[in-house]
């Protein structure tokens, strides 16, 4: 760690100095080289060393870096769109002044007013380090489909960054199958102070048009809504963060299953059918693997689509009660894929979702979770019609 903390400082030290001085200036080259000699150094114990900038936030690997926390390079470096670094095993000085000019250009385009497209930073790499928005891989493979939801009034929050960083988890899973947890945890805080920032949204259903994967959208909003149910239940703050971590990770499994399964317009076939309902299993598995720590993520993975009658998959041998966590996240995910439009179907709205959920209590939903989530949304329509009702009396007394 005292190794990538010792090369970060080198690095922000050689974009001051190389911003200070005209190019071909000495001075550029030898702050370079310094920099890539304690690259070299942090290579002695880590080949190939990957670090993320969220927002304030420095990851390095899978760790956060809580001794940079008020480092501002790393707002700095993500606010121009390099949210991810990931270097080869050997970099010569040459590249590595190359990544640095690199950087600093995207720094001063942004100052003046223009980032980058993911496509013109591609262009522009001259090196073999890998440095982008962190959905870089990712992003290569959003759909042309735009999701969209039944029309309903939706909190407006900027969660680029987020979205990003959650296909980035997904391919980060599927390329290497390990979840990047620290990241994921991240991505919780940054809901759960989004969501508290709003004060006339209980629960925040994001609508996020401008984001065409399902898979990234559904995720931010069950993690969104596991959190706002926990908490209108009256779970502890530890708790409401891990049910979020369970939401945003419930379908992780389905990083195994083919797209052309995932995206199908018709009914699925039933060897299609066996494929996608492995996800659960595969989602368990995979979270276990990546952390022991994540076992309630794990359960949760493995029985949200359990029903509590014990109907829905995968079936278990003994009969038992599933998780809370798993049974709360089940009402959240039944929720929000009926309010989505998919291929097979048009989104539902909200009444026609509610009277599903009431339907279903006592075989497939636990009565006092569907309960409490119904009072949920009923409270946060009061709200909403309240704060509509006063911004009403605001205009016109403006206007009188
Ligand atoms: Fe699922
Ligand atoms: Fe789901």
């Amino acid at each position: 760690m005292s190794e990538a903390i010792r090369f970060l400082t080198s690095l922000a030290q050689a974009l001051a100095k190389m911003s200070l001085y005209a190019d071909g200036h000495p001075t550029r080259a030898k702050a370079a080289d310094a920099s890539l000699a304690q690259l070299r150094e942090l290579q002695r114990v880590d080949a190939t060393p990957r670090f993320s900038f969220l927002g304030p936030a420095v990851v390095y690997g899978d760790r956060a870096i809580r001794e940079l926390s008020d480092w501002d390079w790393a707002a700095k470096l993500s606010g121009s769109g390099i949210q991810r670094i990931e270097f080869p095993e050997s970099v010569d000085p040459e590249e590595y002044r190359g990544f640095l000019e690199e950087i600093l250009t995207n720094i001063a385009l942004v100052a003046g007013g223009k980032l980058r497209s993911e496509p013109e930073l591609a262009q522009s790499r001259l090196t073999p380090i890998r440095f982008g928005a962190i959905g870089v891989r990712a992003s290569q493979a959003r759909s042309a489909t735009t999701e969209e939801h039944a029309p309903e009034p939706a909190l407006q929050l900027d969660l680029t960054e987020e979205a990003d960083v959650v296909m980035w988890m997904h391919d980060e899973v599927a390329a290497r199958g390990r979840l990047p947890l620290v990241e994921a945890e991240i991505v919780i805080d940054s809901l759960s102070s989004a969501m508290h920032q709003q004060a006339n949204a209980l629960v925040p259903l994001l609508t996020l048009k401008e984001f065409d994967q399902y898979t990234t959208t559904h995720a931010l909003n069950v993690a969104v809504l596991a959190m706002g149910l926990a908490e209108h239940l009256g779970l502890s703050t530890r708790e409401v963060r891990a049910y979020g971590v369970a939401g945003l990770l419930h379908d992780l499994g389905k990083v195994k299953v083919p797209v052309e399964i995932v995206q199908k317009p018709g009914a699925l076939t039933p060897e299609e059918r066996a494929i996608m309902c492995q996800h659960p299993v595969d989602g368990a598995r995979l979270i276990l693997e990546s952390d022991n720590r994540l076992d309630l993520s794990a359960a949760v993975a493995f029985e949200h689509h359990i029903m509590i009658d014990g109907g829905g998959y995968p079936t278990r041998r003994s009969r038992r009660d599933c998780h809370h966590a798993s049974m709360l996240v089940h009402v959240c995910d039944v929720f929000d894929a009926l309010r989505t439009h998919r291929p097979y179907r048009v989104a539902w709205e909200t009444n026609a979702v509610v009277d599903y959920i009431t339907q279903r209590m006592n075989t497939e939903f636990h009565p006092d979770i569907a309960r409490a989530f119904i009072t949920m949304l009923r409270e946060r329509e009061l709200r909403d019609a309240r704060a509509d009702a006063i911004d009403g009396l605001a205009i016109a007394h403006a206007v009188a």
